[in-house]
């Protein structure tokens, strides 16, 4: 229904976007977008930041998620008191009759302290050729005198004077340059190349690159070994064992410029978790790699891995168990030398579209299932086949407060934590909260539960061990709210 929604706007805005090139008056308006937002950086070290965003059908909504986790904002959605219609064209209709009326609807909440913080970005969709009216209404309850104010923009076909229209509604504070993401450019495609744009901005507008706080998943110990240039680090997450027969798992981190040299191993997935990196296959340009990527390295591939410039870089890899290098795997002269490094030639890898700042893709939608007692996103992240020879990876991502039912692997079941804060519990033991690069090892037919803490989103891989074995036992017991009510909070 969504989808059909999302082509139907499509199409009508198509004709809008059309109709704006058409007519002199919008060409000028468009043309004249880069004097009308200034240009310049913000240091943003030990800046308080809030993105405030509006948002009808979630692109901006993802976008001004992305940006918040990246420069480690507060949110505040702008939500009209009144809903705006579910359907396309009568909420067109009302939108088109408030902008033509200037209405400054009344909007649900407040940001709470809006002194706090230094620098605001206002998030919105175009409607009509500028934002939609509530943004309006939220401008002009606060005092952002002195303030930095940062528009930012989705549409179809263009920002029109939109971004301008924000910068003019706040004329007593400082701007940097907004952007506007534009899905036509993407072939229609939902958004997908919108972090990279997302990214370069944040970078052009001063914010700093990936830090080392950023990283969620544990770094483990320095890697002391000639084959890696600068600071690489390592954490072993999973060791291989006969009673679930997983691959060799481990945890690679590099800080900014550090990288491994030339070198081949058996097959290997790679699970980008945070930061920015590059990895390169002998004969083909590198990719830049970010949190969400996958990938799978074939056996024997001659390739490097490493961290971009600026940013810290972080990554999962799982080993082929099976892999016997052979001399003819023997590398010489196998350094990534810092000229060549520094004169590379970058590509983008065909990134995941992660929605709500998850870590890995999954369905912008949820589901309900009757061994759940909420809502849940569920992805494959990994499949079986692979060339590691690792059972498939699912992502399952928890809604604040979701669980699931007492049930048992008859192979057992790997997790790996991957965001936000989460509980697992075997039977007869307690409670474990788990944090990102937490891992759980549930033997073959132990009985367990696992779920969201009460105020998180939650998500984790899950592996399901000795696959030629039945996945999944469930019972109908699940904890009472009670009990779950008991749990500890963080
Ligand atoms: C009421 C309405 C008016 C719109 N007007 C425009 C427009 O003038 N120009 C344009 O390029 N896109 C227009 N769009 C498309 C949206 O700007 C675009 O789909 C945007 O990414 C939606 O963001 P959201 O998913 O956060 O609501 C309009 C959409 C709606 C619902």
């Amino acid at each position: 229904m969504k989808k059909v929604m999302t082509i139907a706007a499509m199409m009508l805005l198509y004709v809008l976007g059309l109709s704006a090139c058409t007519g002199s008056k919008k060409v000028a308006k468009v043309a004249d977008e880069s004097e009308t937002t200034k240009k310049g950086t913000i240091d943003m070290k030990g800046k308080k930041i809030l993105v405030a965003y509006f948002s009808w059908s979630g692109n901006t909504r993802e976008a001004a998620q992305y940006i918040a986790q990246k420069t480690g904002a507060d949110k505040f959605e702008i939500i009209r008191e009144k809903a705006y219609p579910t359907e396309y064209t009568p909420c067109t209709e009302d939108a088109k009759a408030e902008k033509e009326a200037g209405e400054r609807p009344a909007i649900k909440g407040r940001v709470e302290n809006m002194a706090q913080y230094d620098v605001v970005f206002v998030c919105v969709p175009v409607w009509w050729y500028t934002a939609p009216m509530p943004v309006f209404t939220f401008l002009e309850q606060y005092d952002l005198k002195d303030k930095t104010v940062i528009p930012f923009c989705t549409a179809y076909s263009g920002p029109s004077s939109t971004l301008r229209d924000i910068v003019s509604a706040t004329p007593q504070s400082n701007h940097l340059d907004g952007i506007c993401i534009v899905t036509k450019e993407m072939g229609g495609k939902d958004m997908e190349q919108k972090h990279p744009k997302i990214d370069k901005w944040l970078t052009e507008i001063g914010f700093e690159s990936v830090t080392k706080e950023q990283i969620s998943f544990p770094i483990g110990k320095r890697i002391d070994n000639p084959a890696f240039t600068g600071e690489a680090y390592l954490k072993p997450l999973i060791a291989p064992d006969s009673v679930f027969n997983f691959p060799q798992t481990n945890v690679v981190t590099f800080g900014p410029g550090a990288h491994s040299s030339w070198h081949r191993h058996g097959g290997m997935v790679v699970l980008v978790t945070d930061g920015v990196g590059l990895y390169q296959e002998e004969g083909k340009p590198a990719q830049i790699l970010r949190r969400g990527d996958v990938l799978q390295i074939p056996a024997g591939v001659r390739h490097w891995h490493g961290a971009t410039k600026d940013n810290w870089f972080s990554q999962v890899v799982i080993y082929d168990k099976d892999w016997q290098p052979s001399e003819a795997y023997n590398d010489r002269d196998n350094a990534v030398t810092d000229e060549y490094y520094n004169g590379l030639e970058l590509v983008e890898h065909a990134h995941q579209t992660t929605v709500d700042s998850l870590m890995f893709a999954a369905p912008d939608t949820t589901m309900t299932l009757p061994t759940f007692n909420g809502p849940i996103r569920l992805a494959n992240t990994v499949d079986a086949p692979n060339v590691a020879g690792a059972p498939g990876l699912h992502y399952v991502v928890f809604e604040p407060g979701v669980i699931n039912a007492w049930h048992t692997h008859p192979g057992g079941q790997i997790l790996i934590a991957t965001d936000g804060i989460g509980y697992h519990q075997i039977e007869g033991q307690p409670v474990e909260v788990l944090h990102p690069g937490d891992v759980v090892m549930c033997p073959p037919n132990v009985k367990h539960w696992h779920g969201a803490a009460p105020n998180s989103r939650f998500a984790h891989l899950a592996a399901g061990t000795n696959p030629d074995r039945p996945a999944v036992v469930w019972t109908d017991e699940i904890l009472s709210k009670e009990e779950y009510g008991k749990l500890p909070k963080e």
